[in-house]
């Protein structure tokens, strides 16, 4: 038997399932024979994992007509998701690089912020492409293909956004490991956990936000701190990983985004 490539946690919802264990291993061993420059290789997903994936999309779908930005739910349209079959990266990635000429790269799990943050100064974005655990469907401890194809492709193919995402990762070539953490920082308040104001409205750009409609629902809930974009505050700002966003930055539009971000970047 080969060496398991991917190691769970001991409260990760699959911990104890091995069939569970020997996939997300499989789905490891296609992303490490991945060669780079080449489309993301195709994966037959089980009737299991599609279930799961229809039981997230269906019930985030119906929330993005009220929570995402109007940008996503154009792309979200355009992408023309099946609630039936798990998209293929390789298809998603095609489809982006017509757009923004941004492209996907298979990766088995989480990449370190550096490594991650210079694919991105290439307009490559790090994507997994296993599903999470089919026990606890609306619950995931790690990024998975729900997070990055709900989430991450469809704002990946609006060109401002593109620009924003590739602009942080050009910062961080040849940063030191604390100008990384700030980015890093930076990039979670940002493509992770955006708000942007439209018509008066807050919405949800980001895409922990738009992957997830427990925290969807929470960031619109009006419980939560929201506060114009300052990249230098935000930068230096804690963030909780294990419990909702308590505090949330928002943006007129992503051009806005980006060009904050310029500004910062261009001042450090
Ligand atoms: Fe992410």
């Amino acid at each position: 038997m080969d060496t398991p490539l991917v190691e769970l946690d001991s409260d990760h919802p699959g911990f104890r399932d091995p069939e569970y264990r020997r996939r997300r291993d499989e789905i490891a061993r296609l992303a490490a024979q991945h060669r780079s420059g080449d489309p993301p290789p195709r994966v037959e997903y089980t009737p299991v994992e599609c279930e799961t994936w229809k039981q997230v999309f269906e019930r985030l779908a119906a929330l993005y007509p009220s929570h995402a930005c109007r940008e996503f739910n154009a792309v979200f349209a355009a992408l023309a998701y099946k609630p039936d079959a798990v998209p293929q990266l390789a298809d998603v990635s095609a489809f982006l690089q017509e757009r923004t000429g941004f492209g996907l790269q298979p990766v088995a799990g989480l990449v370190s912020a550096r490594d991650f943050l210079s694919a991105l100064s290439n307009r490559s974005f790090c994507a997994t492409q296993y599903i999470r655990h089919s026990s606890q469907p609306y619950y995931t401890p790690e990024p998975d293909i729900v997070h990055e194809l709900m989430g991450h492709a469809p704002m990946l193919a609006i060109p401002e956004f593109a620009d924003l995402s590739q602009r942080i990762g050009q910062g961080s070539l040849g940063a030191t490991d604390e100008q990384v953490e700030c980015l890093a920082t930076l990039y979670w308040f940002t493509v992770e956990y955006g708000m942007v104001r439209e018509r008066g409205q807050l919405r949800a750009y980001g895409a922990g936000l738009l992957s997830s409609f427990g925290e969807l629902e929470h960031a619109l809930s009006g419980s939560v701190e929201v506060r114009p974009f300052d990249p230098w505050e935000a930068a230096k700002t804690p963030y909780p990983i294990t419990t909702f966003q308590p505090l949330l930055w928002e943006v007129p539009s992503i051009a806005a985004a980006f060009s904050r971000m310029n500004e910062y970047l261009s001042a450090s």
